[in-house]
């Protein structure tokens, strides 16, 4: 049987985040009286403003938002309570299993959407990211027309250009809802929603507009430090 110490050697896990006031390698034995830390909705008001985004837009972006925060804690609480009573073998574990990714990554993705907007400059043309995507595509433009053309696919998702820590390489990937079609692995550096709900309020079906706007309101500094 795995040691506790070894198991959080071995995982990472650990920080306060999770073991929340105790120091992680002299707590209680592994199993027992593990205290979580629940996630918290971040604030992103410091958006609201953003050309081309309206605040009706950004209010009820960041509402839907603050519901993947709360239905991941509350799928993280239920998997941990079926866990404690036995009942990993049921249905609704698997189900709820299944649930957490789609919860999780529609949580982490608007935080990472969010935090690459609100930028009032275009990219550094000098700076490690414009040189890196100029490496892997050709040129900002190719790259631009790719990641613009992947937005505009018909369904509902997100566009994400990764970096691939094996190599290093970016890549533009379609992610089918919140969790479907992420790299393993992978480092996302830019994160553009494309779900009706983030852009219908103001484009209607003009999602090409919206895309535009996306692009004049990066933030790519953020996107940037992102970037291995
Ligand atoms: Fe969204």
């Amino acid at each position: 049987m795995i040691k506790r110490r070894e198991f959080l050697k071995a995982t990472g896990v650990g920080g306060a985040a999770v073991f929340a006031g105790a120091d992680p390698l002299s707590g209680p034995a592994f199993g027992q009286d593990v205290k979580t830390q629940a996630y918290a909705a971040k604030d992103y008001a410091r958006l609201l403003g953003t050309p081309g985004f309206s605040d009706a837009l950004l209010k009820n972006h960041f509402t839907l938002y603050q519901g993947y925060v709360t239905n991941t804690n509350k799928v993280l609480d239920a998997l941990a309570q079926m866990l404690k009573d036995g009942k990993t073998a049921a249905p609704e574990f698997a189900e709820l299993r299944r649930r957490l990714g789609w919860e999780f990554d529609g949580m982490r993705l608007h935080e990472l959407y969010f935090e690459n907007l609100g930028g009032k400059n275009g990219i550094d043309a000098g700076g490690k990211l414009a040189k890196k995507i100029t490496e892997d595509f050709g040129g900002f433009e190719p790259w631009q027309k790719d990641f613009r053309a992947v937005g505009a696919m018909r369904g509902i998702g997100w566009a994400v250009l990764y970096q691939d820590p094996a190599t290093g390489r970016l890549i533009d990937f379609w992610i089918n809802e919140h969790d479907g079609g992420h790299p393993a692995g992978g480092r996302p550096l830019l994160v553009m929603d494309v779900f009706e709900h983030a852009y219908m309020i103001d484009y209607g079906l003009k999602k090409a507009d919206y895309i535009e706007a996306f692009f004049k309101a990066v933030d790519w500094t953020a996107a940037e430090a992102r970037l291995a």
